[in-house]
């Protein structure tokens, strides 16, 4: 019997690992950038939440140590202040941001540019056109996910299975949505890691759901 695995989870033991030294100045200073912003931001409905950037870091140097991911295509879905895409431009990947938030990607570009990081940003949603009904199933009082789709990647001129390695930090009733999201649009070998609120991080691949037979 086949048996349909699209995502497969791979170990990530992020312990043994450091944020290299060359990183810290501008992780200390998004950080900084990140409180000043969320201070004149202050309701979290309209404010921002980033996620743990040292503990992205240590796990996108491991994917880079161990060459986990298939190529160098790197992108952020829900880019904010673009740092775990700067973080991963630095580390070697061919990164972008996309974000919906006119105002975090100007955080995101000054960021990148005041410390020289080639990385690019996109103003846009990062749902691809035909996955808004699967975006739409987030549900709950808190939700920072806007399922609508535009045609930031016509614009862009590549597609969510461009990617070899996808970022994303969901609220807990957005998880699913972003896997979904991924399982249906992301091309089969890609990465997707994922940030938890309790400071964990997630790495899956997509695997082909005729890769593996059961019995
Ligand atoms: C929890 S924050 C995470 C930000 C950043 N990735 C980080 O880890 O620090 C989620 C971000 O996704 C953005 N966002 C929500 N829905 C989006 C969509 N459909 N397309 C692009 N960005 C979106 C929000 O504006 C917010 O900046």
């Amino acid at each position: 019997m086949v048996r349909k695995v699209p995502l497969q989870e791979l170990e990530l033991s992020i312990d043994d690992w450091t944020v290299p030294s060359q990183l810290q100045p501008l992780i200390s200073e998004a950080s900084r950038r990140v409180a000043d912003f969320s201070q004149k931001r202050p309701d979290p409905r309209s404010g921002f939440v980033p996620c743990g950037f040292e503990t992205v870091a240590r796990a996108l140097q491991l994917i880079q140590v161990q060459q986990l991911a298939t190529g160098r295509s790197f992108c952020e879905w829900g880019s904010g202040f673009g740092v775990v895409a700067s973080v991963a431009a630095l580390m070697g990947f061919d990164a972008m941001g996309i974000e919906i938030d006119e105002q975090l990607v100007e955080q995101a570009r000054r960021l990148a540019d005041d410390f020289s990081v080639p990385v690019d940003f996109f103003q846009g949603s990062f749902v691809p056109p035909g996955g808004e009904y699967v975006a739409e199933r987030a549900n709950g009082d808190f939700f920072w996910l806007e399922s609508d789709s535009d045609d930031t990647y016509e614009e862009l001129g590549l597609g969510p299975d461009d990617f070899d390695l996808i970022f994303a930090y969901p609220w807990p009733e957005e998880e699913t949505v972003i896997d979904v999201l991924f399982e249906k649009f992301a091309a089969h070998g890609a990465l997707l890691l994922t940030y938890s609120q309790f400071d964990s991080v997630r790495l899956r691949r997509k695997i082909s759901s005729r890769s593996m037979v059961d019995g």
